[in-house]
């Protein structure tokens, strides 16, 4: 009898230790599953949320500081193919340059983004409309066909002092432009 007790205890505890075990690698299942599922959803979301232009970052709290948009890089720069590039920062409650100059008739890229909050950047009368992202460098292309001032307000409402945020674009013949790139690395509204 007590042989028997003991063989059955025995036989109870090895199939304790199996469930144990079993219970244990399942619950290593359920928490992979749910790892992957965590992943998942986590990339989907990531991905949805991010903005268009998020090909290029910055980080918005040295981006006025270091790299390409410190002031002195600012501006209108004429590059060797032909094209001008400009570079904008949005902050709370102006751009800077807050008069931007382009040639009329040249391919222009936009480079631009925010050391605060989101901005934007819209010029009337053309179909440049633009999210000024922090820690995103937005990027667009435009061309001017005729000279002329457009005015360019900041289009996303970014707190107290969003109605005053505008700032223009002034676009002029491209033989002057030129001749004034070739005076300077970058052109400012104050010399046209
Ligand atoms: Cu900046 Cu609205």
């Amino acid at each position: 009898m007590s042989q028997q007790q003991h063989t059955s205890d025995h036989g109870g505890q090895g199939s304790n230790v199996a469930k144990r075990a079993e219970q244990r690698w399942a619950f290593v299942a359920v928490l992979m599953l749910i790892l992957f599922v965590g992943l998942a959803a986590g990339a989907g979301i990531h991905y949805m949320v991010m903005p268009q232009a998020r090909v290029e970052t910055t980080d918005p709290r040295t981006v006025a500081i270091t790299g390409e948009f410190v002031e002195s890089n600012l501006g209108s720069v004429a590059e060797p193919d032909g094209s001008v590039t400009v570079r904008a920062l949005g902050q709370r409650y102006s751009f800077t340059p807050s008069c931007i100059v382009v040639p009329a008739q040249t391919p222009v890229r936009l480079r631009a983004t925010s050391a605060d909050v989101i901005h934007g950047i819209l010029i009337e009368g053309t179909n440049v409309n633009t999210m000024l992202i922090p820690g995103y460098v937005s990027s667009i292309t435009m061309q001017f066909r005729e000279s002329g001032e457009h005015l360019m307000p900041c289009q996303e409402f970014c707190s107290v002092g969003h109605e005053g945020m505008w700032g223009k674009v002034r676009v002029i013949d491209k033989a002057a432009f030129t001749a004034a790139a070739a005076k300077a690395k970058r052109v400012t509204c104050a010399e046209q």
